[in-house]
């Protein structure tokens, strides 16, 4: 059975208190043994957070990370860097970085190859924009996004891989895909990985694949009761404690 995941993105929102504050709250939480809890707080809060949370359930991750080792490259973080505080964890692909800082499936395989090869866990998002379904390429751009995205990771690295499928007409909007359209959208990317190489079919069944987008705690259930939907990604309900809480219940 694949372990579920609740995964905080706290994008550039909080400020150090409030975000030391969810994290105390974080730190004795007692999960059920199935469920995997995540936070990635901005980096300015990554070395806070990380401490408050060492030593608990929760992961932290980091937003990004530019994919090179300790390097001249003014504005970015290396992951050399993040392991130094303990971060082996890095969201790629979010819509936010697609849509407004160039972030393209070319740039998210070479950061996903780089991270893998390292052994660091990796959440890849993709999802398509309202313009991209209204038009029927839904399906033909999550495949894009795979295909390249995930072109040419080996397959010994897969297991440190994590999907999240993220519309981005429901991120931030209030308007959540429904239970079927999200079951529909993961299918099919389980589908697309399993035919990226022979025998990709067994890391097609195993990889986690979380469905992101106005996740609250009182829609989450009937999404993660569908069999493809291992999880959330969530950004404004997580920025809370209480409804982190809420999520994680
Ligand atoms: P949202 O954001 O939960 O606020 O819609 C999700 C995300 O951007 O990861």
């Amino acid at each position: 059975m694949r372990r579920k995941i609740i995964a905080g993105n706290w994008k550039m929102n909080l400020k150090l208190s409030e975000a030391k504050q969810i994290a105390l709250g974080l730190r004795n939480l007692s999960t059920p043994n199935h469920i995997d809890v995540m936070v990635f707080p901005s980096a300015s809060h990554l070395l806070s957070v990380s401490e408050i949370l060492e030593g608990s359930k929760v992961k932290v991750g980091a937003q990004n990370a530019y994919p090179s080792s300790l390097t001249a490259m003014t504005g970015e973080i290396s992951p050399d860097q993040l392991e130094e505080i303990g971060i082996q964890l890095i969201l790629v692909g979010h819509s936010e970085r697609r849509q407004f800082l160039g972030e393209s499936n070319e740039i998210c395989n070479q950061k996903i190859k780089y991270f893998l090869s390292r052994g660091i866990q990796v959440v890849y998002c993709v999802g398509e924009t309202l313009a991209e379904r209204e038009s029927n390429q839904t399906f033909s751009v999550l495949s894009e996004q795979i295909k390249k995205g995930l072109f040419g990771v080996p397959s010994d690295q897969f297991k440190h891989l994590v999907i999240a499928y993220e519309p981005v007409w429901a991120i931030g909007t209030g308007k959540v895909a429904s239970p079927e359209q999200a079951e529909e959208a993961h299918a099919y990317i389980r589908k697309e990985i399993s035919s990226l190489f022979v025998g990709a079919q067994t890391i097609a069944e195993s990889i986690q694949i979380l469905y992101g987008g106005s996740v609250k705690p009182d829609n989450i259930a009937s999404l993660l009761s569908k069999p493809n939907i291992d999880g959330g990604l969530v950004g404004g309900a997580s920025q809370k404690l209480d409804s982190f809480l809420g999520l994680i219940k």
